[in-house]
């Protein structure tokens, strides 16, 4: 069942070629700014579910909730609402962390036995891409999920299913507004984490309640709130942004900053900022969403998969390698700046950058999250053992379709040092 290798972007000349169509200078020719409807706070799963009352006839009215086995005690908060309209629903737990590629054919098993007309998927990004994956495979199992090319031609979804609703559980992965899913392709040694794009993957609603994600514990809140950041900053450095991008991720990488160690720290007792790190991840995914991540998320992605690290705590451990390495030809950093309370007046550019970054790696030290692999605690990696796989994780970020946003051009080689340079947190001087 998992004949879906290999991907578009490890194919060089296609890669080569989106990473200039979609980097600045010809972003006016390929441009279009996704996300979902968003509805928020207390009455939104009401308004939501009033809508569907009025989109859908009775016979329509089947829906197909997706959680895991964790977000699924979360199901009967949104069944409670579709009782009021006589929606018949069918609860399925499958999706794993990751996305396995064979989960997604137990999801699409389901939905061709109850033929749900509308989805749900209640949990973090492994069920939403989970959900985006099983819609595509449901609708049209003929698709090759790895030869999907973002940017050309539609896959014509949304005959069989009308609506795909979102509900995040967790403040991070942003992917309740983007058209990306991550899944891992476990045909290969080891697991190798590969990106689906295609615009349809969007959900059509969104529901930001903090009833969903007020009670994370203080790591699932800490590892995807740094998912959020590295996001946001990701991208703002990157070669694929744009001034709408920009307003998004700018104000993002502002609010995580000042909500993200609230949140942390004090959990179900700080709603507000429960409240405004909800808001800050979905505007990252938006940000991200509609450019791709930075080379933090090719790193991260392979350091992540090699080594069964959290996704957000592995892209937050190669945000500063990702901003340093880029900073050699651009000077995006600087309009951040300000978030960090940073003077500019009488410094020189080396001087700011020296500050820039070591703000951003005290940010994430302050989640007592590592900005090197020495210092990781979970799981504990050994150096010889992380050495001797550096051609690996350098192959698999090189082969990552992130690789194609970065403002420097970057290579396998250049890959191999910044991990190398990141066991113990080297500067990048190169
Ligand atoms: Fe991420």
């Amino acid at each position: 069942m998992t004949q879906e290798k290999p991907a578009w972007y490890e194919a060089p000349i296609i890669k080569d070629m989106m990473a200039l169509m979609g980097g600045r200078a010809l972003r006016g020719v390929m441009a279009a700014y996704l996300s979902s409807k968003i509805y928020v706070g207390k009455a939104a799963l009401l308004r939501v579910t009033r809508y569907l009352e009025a989109m859908l006839d009775k016979p329509e009215r089947r829906a197909l909730i997706i959680t895991d086995s964790f977000t699924q005690k979360y199901a009967k908060k949104v069944t409670d609402y579709l009782d009021l309209i006589e929606m018949e629903y069918r609860v399925w737990s499958g999706a794993k962390p990751e996305v396995p590629i064979d989960t997604i054919y137990e999801g699409v098993k389901v939905c061709e036995e109850f033929k749900p007309q509308v989805l749900f998927a209640i949990g973090g990004g492994s069920v939403m891409d989970t959900t985006k994956m099983v819609m595509v495979k449901y609708e049209k199992p003929e698709v090759n999920l790895m030869m999907i090319l973002p940017y050309f031609g539609s896959l014509g979804l949304r005959k069989k299913m009308k609506f795909f609703i979102a509900i995040p559980t967790t403040s991070g992965t942003g992917s309740e507004v983007t058209q990306v899913a991550v899944i891992t392709d476990t045909d290969r040694n080891p697991p190798k984490k590969l990106e689906v794009i295609a615009d349809e993957l969007c959900a059509d609603i969104t529901i930001l309640y903090t009833d969903f994600v007020k009670d994370m514990p203080p790591f699932l809140t800490m590892a995807t709130g740094l998912d959020a950041f590295s996001h946001a900053i990701g991208s703002f450095v990157s070669n694929w942004g744009s001034p709408y991008i920009d307003a998004m991720n700018s104000t993002a990488i502002k609010e995580i900053v000042k909500y993200l160690p609230r949140a942390y720290k004090y959990g179900a007792k700080d709603i507000e900022a429960r409240d405004h790190m909800q808001m800050a991840s979905l505007m990252a995914g938006i940000g991200f969403g509609n450019t791709i991540p930075g080379i933090d998320h090719s790193l991260g992605h392979s350091f992540g998969k090699i080594f069964g690290v959290h996704h957000g705590l592995s892209v937050g451990l190669f945000s500063p390698y990702s901003i340093a390495f880029q900073a050699k030809v651009t000077d995006r950093w600087q309009l951040l700046l300000p978030i960090f309370n940073i003077e500019i007046e009488n410094k020189s550019r080396d001087e700011l950058f020296k500050e820039f970054l070591q703000s951003v790696k005290d940010f994430i030290l302050s989640l007592d999250a590592p900005i090197c692999v020495k210092d990781l605690k979970d799981p504990v990696i050994n150096k010889e053992e992380y050495f001797s796989k550096l051609d690996l994780l350098a192959e698999y970020a090189d082969d990552d379709a992130v690789s194609l946003t970065s403002f420097r051009t970057i290579n396998r080689k250049l890959y191999k040092k910044i991990f190398e340079y990141a066991w113990d947190g080297r500067d990048i001087d190169f």
